[in-house]
């Protein structure tokens, strides 16, 4: 039997505040894998017996019988795990899959249906050089050269203590939630790709994101029929997600803003964004899901974490311009639709839009965050350095996930990825792909240099007559939305 190679994934401590993590790890062949950690408290463990010891090892390995590591999709119709039951059966810990209840054993993967799900040993070893308990993980069997690119807390529903319960309340916008529910009584949705148009059609920013929370949870719980996207029925996403009017209108003068209206000017620019961004989560599936019926679950729960992930952003800037500037509220500034328009570009292929969007404006955020997080640092506010933060650690996951299923799309068309994400570009995006580049975060994501290093896009020869246009004429002019959020 060879010895199992492993993957550090951080310091023991800072398992104790969640009780699961999501983890993602890719090969340097490319390869991805998403595996859940699971820390069970004392309550089971009595019936856990160890998993993983190393003999003769000169590292020490301690008591790790808490900590059990499995893949992310279940191995039947790949659901996804992170929000499995545990339940303890006969003598031993299984994770009972939230879509048809199959059962798993946390150590073994053995189910009583007769299929296996992978399962990874854990172990937690004192560092040597810092003294330092840490938590390693074992790599998965194929592929070499694995390494951590994603580690994050499933959910604040698995924070320890557990969470208390949010007054959200005074996080609303400018107008009160108009009179309508998050589940329609006529026709509710019953499938993720019906979720996904209604949300696409909801033109209130606080229901979009109420929605949003709310589909997303019924996904992760199981309590969703299906994906949808085989279904020939499926609901076709709008070309253009619809605004409320009233978070259209332009009600203060930007010219006369001082200082602080910059920032808030800022905020304000961001979380329009991050609305665009919310229906792009949805719209890739919506939009691609049918077209691409071997899309596999995992996609779907990458971009339903993305379509939370936007609308928590987009909740934290506006919370954060609502404290900053309450005569500014999200509404009251111009808005633009450029990075719709971007996308309206890319409705023709996935490729194009996970390249055009995801690896090109997505990653260029990558770039350009630290300089915006500074400007909001250098004038002493704290509070929204630190949703700044939040945010661009989320997108150097959400860039992961554009890399992820492009080379995924590659692999199953027979293509080289980088040298199809450079023709993608060229045929999808106007001028230079601009620097200067993060390349640290870049090639977290898997987004290397030989990606983007000296490209050019010619869209303008290419599909310059295909009929995309701004949404108005009023919008013509507005600079793309990475231009917007970022200049200085
Ligand atoms: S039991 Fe998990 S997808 Fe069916």
């Amino acid at each position: 039997m060879g010895t199992s190679e492993y993957v550090q994934i951080a310091p023991y401590n800072q398992l104790l505040t969640h009780f699961r993590f999501f983890l993602n790890l890719r090969s340097q062949e490319g390869e991805y894998h998403s595996l859940i950690l699971f820390r069970l408290t004392s309550l089971h463990d009595a019936a856990i017996s160890q998993i993983s010891t190393v003999e003769d090892s000169p590292i020490q390995t301690h008591n790790v019988n808490q900590l059990y590591a499995m893949e992310s999709a279940c191995p039947h119709l790949g659901a996804d795990m992170s929000h499995a039951d545990i339940e303890e059966y006969d003598s031993n810990i299984v994770a009972v899959c939230p879509w048809h209840r199959y059962d798993f054993d946390l150590r073994t993967g053995q189910s009583l249906s007769g299929l296996k799900a992978c399962t990874y040993a854990v172990e937690v070893r004192m560092d040597e050089a810092d003294g330092v308990d840490k938590v390693w993980v074992e790599s998965p069997k194929s592929g070499q050269g694995w390494r951590l690119v994603e580690f994050r807390p499933v959910s604040e529903e698995f924070s320890d203590p557990p969470p208390a319960v949010v007054d959200i309340s005074n996080l609303s916008i400018s107008e009160p939630l108009k009179d309508e529910p998050v589940v329609p009584l006529e026709n509710p949705p019953k499938t993720l790709m019906q979720w996904a148009v209604l949300i696409l059609n909801t033109p209130n920013p606080t229901l979009k994101v109420d929605r949003t929370r709310h589909a997303v949870n019924l996904y992760r719980t199981g309590q969703l029929l299906s994906i949808g996207n085989r279904s020939s029925s499926a609901p076709r996403p709008p070309d253009i997600p619809p605004r409320d009017e009233v978070y259209r209108k332009s009600t203060v003068d930007p010219v006369k803003a001082g200082k602080r209206k910059n920032r808030a000017g800022m905020l304000h620019a961001l979380a329009n964004i991050e609305q665009w961004a919310i229906d792009l989560a949805w719209d890739i599936m919506a939009r691609f899901g049918s077209a691409y019926p071997d899309l596999p679950p995992a996609f779907f729960s990458d971009f339903t974490k993305m379509a939370l992930d936007e609308s928590k952003h987009f909740t934290l800037l506006t919370s954060r311009l609502a404290a900053l500037s309450p005569s500014t509220p999200y509404g009251s500034l111009p808005v633009h639709a450029g990075l719709w328009d971007s996308a309206r570009t890319t409705f023709p292929s996935l490729r194009s839009r996970l390249a055009i969007i995801h690896l090109v404006h997505e990653a260029r955020g990558l770039d350009v965050n630290p300089a915006t997080i500074a400007r909001f640092a250098r004038a002493g506010d704290v509070d929204s350095v630190a949703a700044l933060e939040t945010i661009h650690a989320d997108e150097v996951t959400h860039v992961t996930t554009g890399h992820r299923w492009f080379t995924w799309v590659c692999a199953r068309d027979g293509v080289d990825p980088v040298s199809t994400f450079r023709e993608e570009v060229r045929k999808g995006w106007r001028g230079d792909v601009k620097g200067p580049f993060n390349v640290d975060d870049r090639e977290k994501a898997g987004m290397t240099r030989e990606f983007y290093e000296d490209l050019k896009g010619e869209m303008d020869v290419e599909i310059g007559t295909t009929g995309v246009k701004p949404l108005n004429s009023s919008e013509e002019k507005a600079p793309s939305a990475v231009q917007i959020i970022y200049e200085s």
